[in-house]
């Protein structure tokens, strides 16, 4: 009688198992199926870069996040955000680890050589913070023979590391190349304009050189030959043409 019930048993747990894998629905919870039934996406970003991620409430909150989650929503994803170094989006990404990175980043050559990028969103450029006082920096062309902070792995760190004779800090977090400038350690930051802003207005005693670098284009990255690319960019596209990316970024940049 046992084997019966025990064979029986089986058999039951083989159909619903080969049931489950027939529909896509898959047994952990973290893989695919919320609670909404919606399938998810992974979204990689660095959430010290206010205004585009950073935590607020526990909760990654900012342009990006605001423009994925419309993005998600519209193709019928839940969006999962995952915060990780700056330096390891990229490699997330070309991996298949996570569906897609967004993170103020700008496209590059050198980026897309390991991932495909959608159409852009919106456009930044790298600057300088000094402290206001004491500053022996007054333009890029100072930038030689002094020491710089700068986020591992962004462009602001490549410019520096370009410039002959500098000494470059990396950090991990922009916030911490700030913080080590105003305790004076560093004789500027280089960053993106707009957290540029964010830290200039929280801390005091430091300043951004009218002195900007070349234009940057901001855009969401995906995974080389992704099928996603092309999905992203016709709601990317309408979303830029019917003026919630901008109402988005106006949320939380007031240019005036
Ligand atoms: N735009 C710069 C880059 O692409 C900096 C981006 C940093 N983003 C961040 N979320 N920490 O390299």
């Amino acid at each position: 009688m046992k084997k019966v019930i025990s064979a029986v048993l089986a058999v039951l747990f083989c159909m619903t198992s080969m049931m489950f894998s027939a529909c896509g629905f898959s047994a952990s919870p973290e893989s695919k199926g919320s609670a909404a039934g919606a399938k998810k996406l992974h979204m990689a970003t660095n959430a010290a870069f206010e205004p585009y991620e950073y935590v607020e409430g526990g909760q990654v909150v900012g342009i990006d996040a605001e423009i994925a989650r419309v993005l998600c929503d519209k193709l019928g994803y839940t969006l999962v955000i995952d915060d990780m170094d700056f330096d390891a989006i990229i490699p997330a990404v070309a991996s298949g680890k996570v569906d897609f990175g967004m993170a103020g980043m700008t496209v590059t050559e050198e980026r897309k050589q390991s991932v495909d990028f959608t159409d852009p969103y919106t456009s930044s450029v790298q600057v300088i913070i000094v402290n206001e006082k004491n500053s022996k920096v007054a333009s890029a062309d100072d930038l030689a023979g002094k020491t710089v902070g700068v986020q591992l792995g962004t462009t602001g760190d490549i410019f520096v590391s370009d410039v002959n004779d500098v000494k470059v800090e990396r950090f991990s977090k922009g916030s911490d190349a700030v913080l080590a400038l105003t305790q004076g350690e560093l004789d500027a930051v280089v960053i993106d304009k707009d957290p540029a802003e964010a830290f200039t207005d929280q801390n005091i005693g430091i300043k951004i050189l009218n002195d900007p670098f070349e234009r940057e284009e901001y855009a969401i990255c995906l995974k080389k030959d992704s099928e996603l690319t092309e999905k992203f960019n016709t709601v990317l596209n309408d979303l830029k043409a019917d003026g919630t990316v901008d109402d988005i970024i106006k949320k939380y940049i007031n240019d005036n």
